[in-house]
C-alpha cells in the first residue's frame, strides 16, 4: 500500500460567510490569536507525516506565500535582540513545517474542482485533503487518524462528526455502518439533505483521504449545489462504487469560514495560550460579569 505523503489544501474560496474580512485576504489568513488558521492546518498535515503540501489559491496568493516563506529582514532584525529568541524560533519553523507548493484555481467553480487542479502535484497517489476554513485542534492530529484508517482499511476516508438536526440540512449526511475504534463504513452520502432525505447525522467535517481514482470522477462530475464541482459529489460517487471509511475523529473543529467559529477558536486557544492564557480568563470572568 503506497504512503500518504501528499496534502492538499483548498483556499481559494471567496469567504462570503466572513466579509467584509475577506474582501482583500483569503479566509485562511484570518488569525486565531497569533497564528493564522492555516498554519494550524500545515502544522497538523506536518504533525501527520506529510511531506509535501499544496494550497489550492485564487486572490491573496502573495500573503500565503509570505508566510511559509523565510524572512531574511525580520528574522535578522529579530536574531539582534536577545529578548525575541523564542519569536524567533516561532517565526523560523514556519517555513520549516514541510514543502508547501502553490498552484491557483483560475475560477472559483467549488471545492471539487478545487481538489481537481492538484492532479499532477498528487499523481497516482493517495493523499490528504485537509479544508482550509477548517481548523482542528486535538492531541492526536485528525489528519493522522484518518491516514491511520486508511493504512488499516486500504479505502477512501472520510473525517466526520455528529452535527445536530438543523445543522445537517447545511452539510453532508452519510450512510453508515459501524465498524470498529470509531471507524465506520461509508457506502453513500447526501450533500445538503432535505427534511427525511439524511441517511445519519454524521457529517463530513474538513478532512479526508482520497484515493487519485478521484480525478477521474471529479471530470466526470456535473456541477451541483451552488452550481459548484462539489467534492461530495465525487466522494458519493466512490462511496457507491468502492465503499469508503468514515472516522469519528477526535479533537475539537471551528469553523474559521462563520464569523462565530473564528471567535468561538480565538475565545478557546486564548484560553489556553501560555502566554495570555491567564490574563484572558481573569479578563473574560470580569465580561461575564457584566453580561
Ligand atoms: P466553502 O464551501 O466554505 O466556500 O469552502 P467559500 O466560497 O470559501 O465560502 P463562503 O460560503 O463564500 O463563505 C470550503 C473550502 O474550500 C475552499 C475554500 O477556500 C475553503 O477552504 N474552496 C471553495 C476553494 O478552494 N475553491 C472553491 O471554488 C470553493
Amino acid at each position: 500500500m503506497k504512503k500518504i505523503r501528499k496534502a492538499v489544501i483548498p483556499a481559494a474560496g471567496l469567504g462570503t460567510r466572513v466579509l467584509p474580512a475577506t474582501k482583500a485576504m483569503p479566509k485562511e489568513m484570518l488569525t486565531i490569536v497569533d497564528k493564522p488558521a492555516i498554519q494550524y492546518i500545515v502544522e497538523e498535515a506536518a504533525a501527520s507525516g506529510i511531506e509535501d503540501v499544496l494550497i489550492i489559491t485564487n486572490r491573496g496568493k502573495g500573503l500565503l506565500e509570505d508566510h511559509f516563506d523565510r524572512a531574511p529582514e525580520l528574522e535578522e532584525r529579530l536574531a539582534a535582540d536577545p529578548g525575541k529568541a523564542a519569536v524567533l524560533e516561532a517565526v523560523r519553523n514556519i517555513s520549516r513545517l514541510c514543502n508547501v507548493w502553490y498552484v491557483r484555481q483560475k475560477e472559483t467553480k467549488g471545492l471539487g474542482h478545487a481538489v481537481n487542479c492538484a492532479r499532477s502535484f498528487v499523481g497516482g497517489e493517495p493523499f490528504a485533503v485537509l479544508y482550509g476554513d477548517d481548523v482542528i485542534i486535538g492531541e492526536d492530529p485528525a489528519c493522522a487518524q484518518l491516514i491511520r484508517a486508511y493504512e488499516k482499511y486500504g479505502l477512501g476516508v472520510a473525517g466526520v462528526k455528529e452535527v445536530s438536526a438543523e445543522a445537517i440540512r447545511k452539510y453532508s449526511s452519510l450512510k453508515v455502518q459501524p465498524l470498529e475504534g470509531g471507524c465506520m463504513r461509508c457506502t453513500d452520502m447526501v450533500e445538503k439533505p432535505g427534511p427525511g432525505e439524511e441517511f445519519s447525522l454524521y457529517s463530513i467535517l474538513g478532512r479526508c483521504i482520497l484515493p487519485p481514482e478521484i480525478f477521474d470522477i471529479l471530470d466526470s462530475t456535473p456541477p451541483g449545489f451552488g452550481g459548484e464541482i462539489q467534492l461530495t459529489d465525487a466522494m458519493k460517487a466512490l462511496a457507491r462504487e468502492k465503499g469508503m471509511i468514515a472516522v469519528d475523529f477526535t479533537g475539537k473543529r471551528y469553523d474559521m469560514g462563520s464569523k462565530l467559529g473564528v471567535m468561538q477558536a480565538n475565545v478557546e486557544v486564548a484560553l489556553g495560550h501560555p502566554e495570555i492564557g491567564e490574563a484572558f480568563r481573569e479578563y473574560l470572568r470580569g465580561l461575564a460579569g457584566s453580561i
